[in-house]
């Protein structure tokens, strides 16, 4: 891992815990933030636009009720896109903006939002057409300046958007989608442009969005049989191989668990322990890919 992570691996992803999964309450919130914590899993991954404009705030609500816990997490958030709904009906289509004011009036959202004056890791959440390195990056020197945010990255930014970007300002993470059915980040210069750059990857869809368990998809029965196979071998689960595919790469991934269950996040910090032999790393990559290496 590279000296300036200063998050947790896992981390919880908090986008299914509201309206768009889970639909906790307040109590609901506050037990995972706990059983996280007690699992060692201390940084959380949101974005403005999770549970249309809502869950941040209902994050934030278990948050002020038991303002301690503000210190022992770190919270990562994002922003960028214009989400059309009924929260946000100034928007007529969806869109994306990087303008300084964009970027600055949505930090201070989710700053009121979480009931906090500091976001530890703000980034960018998808590449804009229209993004001006030299503007996001004054945006964020302010930010960083006023210790609204202590770090700043991209997500789903490929390596020539990242480099535009990182002439004018310190890229610490991209958060890629990555996953054994994703397989572009290892083969299309992503992983290698974190590893050039120190920039710290986090895989989002880590396991597939959790479309991997659907059994009657046929395109996903040679990886699951593969590591079934190998979980036999490691004595752990599908889940838990899964994850440790990711985390054999060099660049140091860390993967963003969606799960609302506990026991699966779990099952993720346990990943950590496994080291896959490069044959049965390989193993993987070919029930997914399908084509022989050349
Ligand atoms: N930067 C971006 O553009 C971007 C995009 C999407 C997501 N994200 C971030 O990445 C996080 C993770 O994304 P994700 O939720 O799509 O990824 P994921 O962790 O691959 O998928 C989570 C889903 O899979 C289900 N699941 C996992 N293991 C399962 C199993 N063994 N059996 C049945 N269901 C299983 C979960 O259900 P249960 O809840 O029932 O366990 C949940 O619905 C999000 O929370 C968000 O923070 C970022």
């Amino acid at each position: 891992m590279l000296s300036s992570n200063k998050l947790s691996s896992p981390i919880a992803g908090c986008m299914r815990w509201g309206v768009w999964g889970a639909c906790f309450d307040v109590a609901d919130y506050r037990a995972m933030i706990e059983l996280c914590l007690e699992s060692g899993i201390t940084s959380f991954d949101h974005a403005d636009i999770y549970g249309d404009y809502t869950t941040e705030a209902e994050f934030g609500a278990a948050l002020k009720e038991t303002p301690s816990l503000r210190q022992e997490i770190q919270l990562i958030t994002k922003c960028g896109i214009q989400l059309p709904n009924i929260n946000k009906p100034e928007f007529r289509i969806k869109s994306y903006n990087t303008s300084a004011a964009h970027i600055i009036a949505s930090v201070n959202k989710s700053l009121e939002n979480f009931g906090t004056d500091y976001i530890d890791v703000l980034l960018i959440h998808r590449p804009d057409s229209l993004l001006n390195p030299y503007e996001v990056a004054e945006a964020i020197a302010q930010l960083k300046e006023a210790g609204k945010i202590l770090q700043f990255g991209v997500s789903n930014f490929m390596p020539q958007q990242t480099n535009a970007l990182r002439k004018y300002t310190t890229i610490e993470y991209n958060q890629l989608e990555i996953s054994i059915i994703q397989l572009i980040p290892f083969i299309n210069g992503y992983l290698d442009n974190c590893l050039e750059h120190q920039i710290i990857p986090m895989a989002w869809a880590s396991l597939g969005g959790g479309i991997l368990t659907d059994e009657g998809h046929p395109s996903f029965r040679s990886i699951i049989s593969v590591a079934s196979g190998l979980a036999r071998k490691y004595n752990t689960g599908i889940n838990q191989i899964l994850i440790a595919f990711l985390l054999a790469h060099p660049a140091g991934i860390i993967p963003i668990m969606g799960s609302t269950k506990i026991d699966r996040l779990i099952q993720a910090k346990d990943a950590t322990n496994i080291h896959l032999t490069r044959e049965d790393w390989y193993g993987l990559y070919l029930s997914s890919n399908g084509e022989e290496l050349a």
